[in-house]
């Protein structure tokens, strides 16, 4: 696996095989609000001890400013052309705000997506608690799944794929990330969308927590990120656990 540290704009520079499925949680450019609904605006998540550090912070400084029409044109490129055979087409997963989804939507078609799946995952746990006395509180996370004509690659075994999945916390994995997702549903979705040998790309890869992932179920592995910090943190946690799993 291989994560790059550069902006995934600059593609061509390095020799990635075209993607069977693209997996990206793109920034979701909330800014200084990050922390608005979460106790860690606060002093130990309490109102009464002032802010803590995290008042009006951002996430990570590149949470901003993300253009998806950019995203797409380059997006695309990343996947292997449509396919003349069925059950074999690539496609795209974007991790987004709710907000973002109709402009991901209305990009992406531009970009030849014409298709899209709406998925959810649903976490038994919110971010949101200053928002409880709202009554509902967000505990849901979302996704788009696009692709062209064809659909996707699927290997459901003749079972039915709800839309709407759970979302466990993930204790054991080493914690890179702000934004991080759970081990077990990446490799819930590059099961359910590739095979052994073929090649996964995540254009924001954060933690890089996707190309573990992949590259624990078989996949080949690359990803974009360009955050030096993030890079170094995946070399010293996550390539150099392979590198222990393989007796190096
Ligand atoms: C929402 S986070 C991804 C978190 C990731 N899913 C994880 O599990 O850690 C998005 C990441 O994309 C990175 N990013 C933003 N623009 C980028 C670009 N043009 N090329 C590569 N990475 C980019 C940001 O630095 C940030 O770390």
């Amino acid at each position: 696996m291989q994560l790059i540290n550069d902006h995934f704009q600059n593609k061509k520079q390095y020799n990635i095989p075209p993607a069977q499925l693209v997996i990206a949680d793109i920034p979701y450019n909330v800014g200084k609000d990050a922390y608005g609904s979460s106790p860690k605006w606060y002093v130990d998540g309490d109102n009464k001890n002032g802010e803590s550090n995290l008042a009006g912070k951002e996430f990570f400084d590149t949470d901003k400013n993300f253009k998806i029409p950019e995203f797409f044109a380059f997006c695309g490129r990343f996947l292997k052309p449509e396919p003349k055979e069925t059950n074999a087409a690539p496609c795209l997963i974007v991790f987004c705000a709710y907000e973002q989804q109709f402009e991901l939507i209305e990009q992406a078609a531009k970009a030849g997506f014409k298709n899209y799946i709406p998925l959810s995952f649903y976490k038994n746990y919110s971010p949101q608690v200053l928002k409880a006395n709202m009554r509902i509180v967000g505990n849901t996370e979302y996704a788009l799944l696009f692709y062209r004509d064809k659909l996707p690659k699927f290997n459901n075994n003749g079972r039915m794929i709800f839309n709407s999945l759970p979302m466990e916390r993930d204790t054991d994995t080493p914690r890179i990330h702000p934004t991080q997702k759970p081990l077990s549903l990446l490799k819930y979705l590059i099961l359910l969308f590739t095979d052994k040998g073929d090649v996964v790309v995540d254009p924001c890869a954060g933690s890089g927590t996707t190309l573990l992932a992949a590259e624990q179920l078989g996949r080949k592995a690359y990803g974009f990120e360009i955050k030096k910090e993030f890079c170094k943190a995946f070399e010293d946690n996550f390539n150099r656990e392979i590198e222990t799993e393989l007796g190096f």
